[in-house]
Order: C-alpha cells, then sequence, then structure tokens
C-alpha cells in the first residue's frame, strides 16, 4: 500500500489518474491511496486567498505559505495516521531535479509521498524551505502548474505495485524498465494500406519471435536514442542483432 496525499487548488485535476485505466483499476483495487487537500479550505481570511503580489514587485501571483502550510500540515497528518514510516515531501517545479528512473527507483522505496503542486508564480520561498524536503522537476520546460507533474510521478510509481499492470511481463519488458527501448507492435488486420505484419511474427516459432523482437529493441534504441545505446556496453549477441538491424535496414 502506498499513500499519496497531494496538495493543489485544483483537486479535480487528479481525476485524471483516479478515474481511468491502470491508476484507476489499482485504486480500486486498494494498491494505494490518494488524498488532495486543497489549500483553500486552509485559508483563513474571509474571501478565501491562497495567493499575493510578490514582494519586490513583478508579474503575476505567488501562493501564500500559510494557507499551504497548513494543507500540508494536514497531509503529513494522514499519513502518520495510517502508519506511514517511510515519506518524504515533494515539490514540483522546473528547478527540482529531473525525474527520471533512477529517481522512480529511489522514490518507490517509501510508503508515502506528499506532493505539492504550484500555481502561478510559485510558492512562497520560506514554506518550500521550512515544508518541503525535494524538489522534482519533470523535463526542462514549463507547464501551468504542478498537477501535472504531479500526476506522472504518481502514475510511474503506481504502475510498479505489485499487481497494478495485469501482465506481469509488461513491466518489465517496456522500455526504460529494460535496458533497450520497446520492441514494435502489430495487431489484426494483417496487412494494413499494403504493410504487412512482420513474417517472423506470425511464426508461431517463439524463439524465433523472441530473437526478431530483441533485435528490432536494440536497433530502435541505436535509431532513436543514440545516447542511450553509447551507455549500455554490447555483449556479442546483442553486437551481432544490431549489426543484422543495420544490414537488414540498410542504414550506416
Ligand atoms: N511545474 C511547471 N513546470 C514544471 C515542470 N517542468 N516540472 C515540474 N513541475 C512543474
Amino acid at each position: 500500500m502506498k499513500y499519496f496525499d497531494v496538495v493543489s487548488i485544483f483537486p479535480g485535476m487528479f481525476e485524471a489518474i483516479t478515474g481511468y485505466g491502470i491508476s484507476k483499476r489499482a485504486l480500486e483495487r486498494g494498491l494505494y491511496d490518494l488524498v488532495v487537500w486543497n489549500p483553500r479550505d486552509h485559508s483563513e481570511n474571509s474571501n478565501k486567498s491562497v495567493d499575493g503580489r510578490p514582494y519586490g514587485g513583478g508579474p503575476g501571483m505567488v501562493m501564500s505559505a500559510e494557507p499551504l502550510s497548513r494543507a500540508i500540515d494536514a497531509a503529513n497528518r494522514r499519513q502518520e495516521d495510517v502508519g506511514v514510516k517511510k515519506k518524504t515531501s515533494v515539490y514540483l517545479t522546473p528547478q527540482g531535479e529531473r525525474l527520471d528512473r533512477g529517481l522512480i527507483d529511489e522514490l518507490e522505496e517509501l510508503e508515502g509521498i506528499v506532493l505539492l503542486a504550484g500555481r502561478y508564480e510559485g510558492v512562497d520561498e520560506r514554506l518550500v524551505q521550512s515544508k518541503i524536503e525535494r524538489e522534482v522537476s519533470i523535463g526542462d520546460y514549463v507547464v501551468s502548474g504542478g498537477e501535472l507533474a504531479a500526476m506522472v510521478l504518481i502514475d510511474a510509481l503506481v504502475r510498479r505495485i505489485p499487481g497494478a499492470v495485469n501482465h506481469k511481463e509488461s513491466l518489465a519488458n517496456e522500455s526504460f524498465e529494460t535496458i533497450f527501448l520497446d520492441y514494435p507492435q502489430y495487431t489484426r488486420p494483417e496487412v494494413f494500406e499494403s504493410h504487412r505484419v512482420p513474417p517472423e511474427l506470425m511464426s508461431g516459432d517463439h524463439k524465433l519471435i523472441d530473437r526478431w523482437r530483441l533485435k528490432e529493441s536494440i536497433g530502435r534504441t541505436w535509431l532513436k536514442r543514440p545516447d542511450l545505446i553509447a551507455n549500455i556496453n554490447l555483449d556479442a549477441e546483442q553486437f551481432a542483432l544490431l549489426d543484422e538491424f543495420k544490414r537488414e535496414k540498410g542504414v550506416e
């Protein structure tokens, strides 16, 4: 069981993961729990405001420390109440550590995560200093709030919970869960716009199919992600498959 507590002024956005697909099913199966805390509910002024103008001037608004702090406290309390021992607090921001498989590996060890999704020009720095342990970015670009980034992180963790993904093999086979990218997939019909399904996949010979898929995986990685291939020491068999791939495709 994993516990996610998110602080966000747009709780409804999280229905994108709780309401659809693998992450919906995993929630129904009780494999994780997700609670969204709205700082607006923790605002103590009469118009329930959660932001203010930036000191020093400049465009936009800044999320105020106080309602966020109370919402994070409530999130932390609920994690304690359900008995979470190993946890962390994450602020989603383009200034954070880049999210990749290694960081997912690390976060996977935890039982609970409190995630802060910011809006506007950001959150009051004193809140980050006092309540946040880690800052995480989903990439070197800006999206309009931390919610999408938080959902990327949660989804990547949820699908790793045993029982979340139906076919046990499909996890380990996926790009980045192995060292190579995925092999290409085909389904009916056998001919689409005069392109046939590769004959190897129609052969019924599972050894031949596995060999073809591995060759395609290695070949695609070489074609599409030369940066990844450069960091892999291909063994003799893998090297031979890559050679075969290049010859077949008439490249290099
Ligand atoms: N909020 C806005 N852009 C973001 C990004 N790239 N990563 C994480 N949080 C964000």
